[in-house]
């Protein structure tokens, strides 16, 4: 059912298409026969990632759209919207997958704090509310697959600004699969990606080489679609260092703060190393 929106012709969008995690999906997707449009900065480096995503493309270019975007812009949005359905007719698959992790601090200035909640999270919430009503309207199977993060989840501490923008992201797109799952004869599903360590340019950090731990952004896309085959919302990626068994005592950890009436963060609380290590080494 899921993946009924996968179909050839379909039209997905995908924003930071043109790096990453972003592009590997948006050259998966023409792969598989969907008509693509990547939204972007910077027009150079678009066209140039448009030009791989053609090569995959049943039709080449005719079946491509590159469209300079900064999603933290809502005309930039409407415009991307209307490009979109202009050539396109419509969109079936939203994903919404700009991200930006510049580091931030607490006391940190306030137009880095701001910037990173623009693109991380008002990007997705305007991005949401300016195409899914056209394509619930379009009454077509659809998919709207937001990249979260796990540290939108046990929230690590070092970078509280992007924390906070995918913490927000995760409660806004479980809120949006409640709307969507409750429509009337509902046809589109939300997905919250939750990708592991992957080497992109948002953590090569002046690496060339992929860290052994790592995954590759086509890695990580090939479990997105399985999962999304599953009927996954949670899509929670493993890595060459992280397999979901720890993952998921990290996440009980990190909910049992509040259950246990522990210090928040205590995984990284010196008094309660020892009962984390123990508790992650534990099997059920
Ligand atoms: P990347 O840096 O390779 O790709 C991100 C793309 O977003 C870039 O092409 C960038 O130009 C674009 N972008 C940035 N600001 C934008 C804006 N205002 N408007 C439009 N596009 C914009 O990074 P990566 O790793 O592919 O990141 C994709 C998503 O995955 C992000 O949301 C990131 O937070 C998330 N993520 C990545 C992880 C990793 O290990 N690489 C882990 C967890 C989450």
């Amino acid at each position: 059912m899921t993946l009924s929106a996968l179909a050839p012709r379909s039209v997905a969008v995908v924003t930071g298409g043109a790096a990453g995690i972003g592009l590997a999906a948006a050259k998966r997707f023409a792969q598989l026969g969907l008509r693509v449009c990547i939204a972007d900065l910077n027009a150079d480096r678009l066209n140039a990632a448009a030009k791989e995503v053609a090569m995959l493309a049943a039709n080449g270019a005719d079946d491509v759209l590159a469209v300079e975007t900064d999603v933290s812009r809502v005309e930039d949005l409407r415009r991307l919207h209307q490009v979109v359905g202009d050539r396109f007719g419509g969109t079936d698959i939203l994903m919404n997958n700009a991200g930006i992790q510049p580091g931030s601090a607490i006391f940190g200035p306030a137009d880095n704090w701001e910037r990173v909640l623009a693109v991380n999270l008002s990007g997705v919430i305007l991005g949401t509310q300016i195409f899914v009503p056209s394509m619930i309207e379009r009454g077509r199977p659809g998919l709207v697959i937001n990249t979260g993060s796990k540290q939108g989840i046990t929230t690590p501490p070092g970078d509280p600004a992007y924390n906070v923008s995918k913490a927000a992201l995760k409660a806004f797109t479980e809120a949006l699969q409640h709307e969507l799952r409750n429509l009337p004869d509902g046809k589109i599903s939300a997905h919250l990606l939750i990708p592991g360590f992957v080497f992109t340019g948002l953590t090569a950090r002046g690496r060339s080489e992929k860290p052994a731990g790592a995954w590759t952004p086509e890695q990580t896309v090939d479990f997105m679609i399985e999962r999304l085959d599953a009927g996954d919302f949670y899509i929670l990626c493993p890595d060459n260092d992280v397999a979901r068994s720890l993952d998921e005592r990290r996440i009980i950890w990190a909910a049992q703060d509040i259950v246990q009436n522990r210090p928040p963060l205590s995984r990284w609380h010196p008094d309660y190393a020892q009962a984390f290590e123990a508790f992650i080494q534990k099997q059920d």
